[in-house]
């Protein structure tokens, strides 16, 4: 199979260029129809949230096309890999993956091998995946999914390969069937896209245009979730308080947080927030229902006034600093934890200083700390970047140390106390304790029944590790 049919194509430019374009709302009524007599699908998803929601459509949609969720990709008559291009080292990983792969188009009974999510997005990397790694069958943007048994049945009728990426694609699907990973936490979609821009990310180019749900199928979905006895959502969007700027009706994201709380869920989180934004209403929502975590996850990314400028955040360290006490004036024991970028382009050690001085500032319960990575396409990788990678690493190991201090102290703060913790299953790291998350997120180990997987339990903390609680049931 050589032969390459273009649907659409993915274009930076166009991208980039995207103006006030209006969102095409679909509804899908054909849940997938019975394409297989049987056989078995793999997927792995690499990357952030987004990409494990999208997992569960594909998930959906191919359990109706007549396959089985298999873990053993040489049993798959389907294999999507669904790519994460927010740093290098990620998509370096992929391309070993793929690699691996080609031995399978060896068989008999070929597989159908589609690679989606941000990766295919971008123009050089698809190229790179088409003429390089030719047992590739079909590539699937972002905004596709919705065509993903149709793209399976092309590539059985044409024998080509299929590419359907394109930029601006504004589509909102509903209605497309959904095969969660788990029976009790669930992730919930408001927004797709981003645009804000910042300098350093790939995910405005490769996610598109930021665009809302309407209220009424976020409620939809949720109060199904609350029927089926589920026990914590989470509203997810790259920038969450950008919730319902762009559908004109009024509607923001604190009084969408208010509404699905009023829904009774007992456990109701949120992600992205971007300090931008964040609004007084929303501290005050959050501050006023119990069943909305204590816990927000507010990068900060730097520290230094004129990196956050040059990576166009649009709010300075004072006014990150004031947003956060703000928000704990009003819960004072809440969690905060963010993301930290060091060494983007033009960084010097004195700026990096603020970063740590943040860190040691707020206090956060966690943070994810990563060396900037060169997005092909991003303003941010045509900047000046003299550091030498020894001294971003110095930076970075410094970094890690100070998180680790204050996490640290985060943790030990809540020894001795009781947490309710939502049980997630056995741990991974010791099969005979069970594990779950506080609700101030923090991970907590302890012994107990597989009949307590999935219930909210009561846990004492007895002692604090780096990255996990060790704690007891209280009964
Ligand atoms: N290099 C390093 N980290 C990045 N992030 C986004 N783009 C880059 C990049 N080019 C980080 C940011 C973001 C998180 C999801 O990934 O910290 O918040
Ligand atoms: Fe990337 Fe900034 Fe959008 Fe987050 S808010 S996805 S960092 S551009």
């Amino acid at each position: 199979m050589s032969n390459v049919l273009y649907i659409n194509k993915p274009s930076l430019k166009v991208a980039r260029n995207r103006k006030d374009v209006s969102i095409i709302y679909e509804t899908i009524t054909n849940l997938g129809e019975h394409l297989f007599k049987d056989g078995y699908f793999f997927i792995h998803t690499y990357g952030c949230q987004a990409n494990v929601r999208d997992e569960e459509t594909m998930t959906g949609l191919l359990t109706n096309s007549g396959l089985e969720r298999t873990n053993n990709v040489e049993n798959a008559t389907v294999i999507i890999l669904n790519t994460c291009a927010v740093r290098e080292n990620a998509e370096l990983k992929l391309y070993g993956e793929i690699g691996k792969l080609k031995r399978l188009k060896k068989q008999k009974e070929k597989p159908i091998i589609i690679v989606s999510g941000c990766v295919v997005q971008q123009e050089e990397a698809l190229e790179l995946l088409i003429n390089k790694y030719r047992h590739i069958d079909i590539f699937m943007g972002t905004n596709r999914i919705h065509h993903l048994l149709d793209l399976i049945k092309l590539v059985k009728k044409t024998n080509k390969r299929v590419v359907d990426v394109p930029s601006d694609d504004t589509t909102i699907c509903e209605g497309l069937p959904v095969k969660r990973n788990e029976d009790f936490k669930a992730f919930v979609n408001i927004t797709y896209g981003c645009d804000k821009f910042c300098t350093y990310c790939i995910v405005p180019y490769t996610r598109g245009k930021e665009r809302s749900r309407k209220k009424e199928e976020i409620l939809k979905e949720c109060k199904t979730l609350v029927k089926q006895g589920y026990q914590e959502i989470t509203l997810l969007g790259q920038n969450v308080n950008a919730y319902g700027l762009d559908l004109n009706d009024g509607s923001n994201f604190a009084s969408l947080l208010e509404e699905v709380a009023k829904l009774s869920i007992p456990r109701l989180r949120f992600l992205t927030s971007h300090p931008w934004n964040f609004t007084n209403e929303l501290i005050d929502v959050m501050s006023r229902y119990s069943n909305i975590m204590k816990y927000l996850h507010l990068p900060f990314q730097a520290g230094n006034n004129e990196v956050l400028q040059r990576m166009g955040r649009r709010y300075t360290k004072e006014s990150y600093l004031e947003l956060v006490n703000k928000i704990r004036a009003k819960m004072p024991s809440i969690a905060l934890s963010t993301d930290i970028i060091v060494g983007f382009p033009g960084e010097t050690n004195t700026q990096f200083e603020d970063t740590l001085d943040v860190v040691r500032k707020v206090g956060f319960s966690s943070a994810f700390t990563f060396i900037y990575s060169p997005r092909i396409g991003t303003p941010a990788a045509r900047f000046k970047d003299e550091t030498s990678k020894e001294e971003k690493s110095e930076r970075f190991n410094l970094l890690k140390e100070e998180v680790e201090k204050v996490t640290e102290a985060y943790a030990q703060k809540l020894v001795g106390t009781i947490q309710k913790v939502l049980v997630d299953g056995f741990s991974k790291k010791d099969p005979n304790k069970l594990s779950g998350y506080t609700e101030c997120n923090k991970l907590v180990h302890f012994n107990g029944g597989i009949d307590l997987v999935g219930k909210i339990v009561d846990v004492k903390i007895d002692y604090s590790k780096v990255y996990s609680l060790q704690g007891k049931i209280v009964e």
